[in-house]
């Protein structure tokens, strides 16, 4: 579960969170929905410090997160993260991506020199069962579709073995269609294992399908919580206080997209590009 305490954060004259409480319970599917600058990203990067609050604190399964090495290494275990621009590696295989996933849980050597055990391999083929892409696993990853390509990013997530997973706008580039196709896809898998699911969206169509419960963004604070059925136009006034369409228009920040570092070395599986 994760408690989020009195969390603030603060960008010069910018308030983009103010002291957000916020509990999540071990394996809900918790859409957060807000105009864009509502300070969605930022609550989401400050869950995993991507971005380090100003004030406030965070805890996973009771543990309070910090921003040390250890901190950050076990928040890097823990929490994966889905972004809109997949940041998939291109030139990869699919099922390269995946085995990525499994990184932070290896022994520091075999991490270095991106040996993948052949158990890793079986796990990043499992995750890739999941999102229903196993006929594409030695398919490079630039020719897959942008619903398939996130498929990809939540397989390599799930290949993590996260307790968490944190979405940012993970369908904000894709058509209705395909968009619901993988967000099934993501409720689902982790469903299925447990994983807890914080799920950032534009769309007030696709919160109410998708999320088991909705909090709302504007403003950096908190203006609605509770299930779908008790979002309703009041609800969606104080969430979208310009109207609803005026934030979904502007297109989030990319993310730059990961690389991945090149070693020759003899193993099942190993990262160098095609
Ligand atoms: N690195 C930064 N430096 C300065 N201001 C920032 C930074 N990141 C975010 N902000 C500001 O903080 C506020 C919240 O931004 P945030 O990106 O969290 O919004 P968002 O809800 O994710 O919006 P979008 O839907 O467009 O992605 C905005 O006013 C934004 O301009
Ligand atoms: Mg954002």
């Amino acid at each position: 579960m994760i408690r989020i305490e009195g969390l603030s954060k603060r960008y010069g004259d910018v308030e983009a969170l103010h002291r957000i409480d916020l509990e999540v319970p071990r394996g809900e599917f918790l859409v957060v929905l807000g105009a864009s600058g509502a300070g969605k990203s930022t609550l989401l990067r400050s869950i995993n410090r991507l971005t380090e609050p100003t004030t406030g604190s965070v805890w996973l399964d009771g543990q309070p997160t910090t921003g040390d090495r250890a901190g950050l290494r076990a928040l890097r275990r823990d929490v994966a993260m889905i972004f809109q621009h997949y940041n998939v590696v291109p030139r990869l295989s699919v099922l390269k991506n995946v085995v990525t996933g499994r990184l932070g849980r290896m022994p520091a050597l075999a991490s270095w020199l991106q040996m993948f055990p052949a158990q890793d391999v079986a796990i990043a083929r499992e995750c890739l069962r999941r999102v229903g892409l196993d006929h594409k696993a030695e398919v490079r990853t630039d020719k897959l579709s942008g619903g398939q390509k996130q498929r990809v990013g939540i397989a390599r997530a799930l290949a993590q073995q996260p307790k968490v997973i944190l979405a940012d706008e993970p369908v904000a580039s894709l058509d209705p269609k395909t968009s619901r196709t993988v967000l099934n896809y993501l409720r689902e898998a982790c469903r299925a294992s447990g994983i807890t699911v914080i799920c950032n969206l534009h769309q007030v169509d696709y919160a109410r399908e998708f999320g088991e419960r909705i909090v709302g963004v504007a403003g950096g604070r908190i203006v609605f919580e509770g299930p779908p059925s008790a979002l309703d136009e009041a609800a969606l006034a104080r969430i979208y206080p310009g109207g609803i369409g005026e934030g979904e228009a502007e297109s989030p920040v990319a993310e730059a997209p990961s690389s991945v570092a090149v070693a020759a070395a003899p193993a099942q599986l190993t990262l160098e590009q095609s």
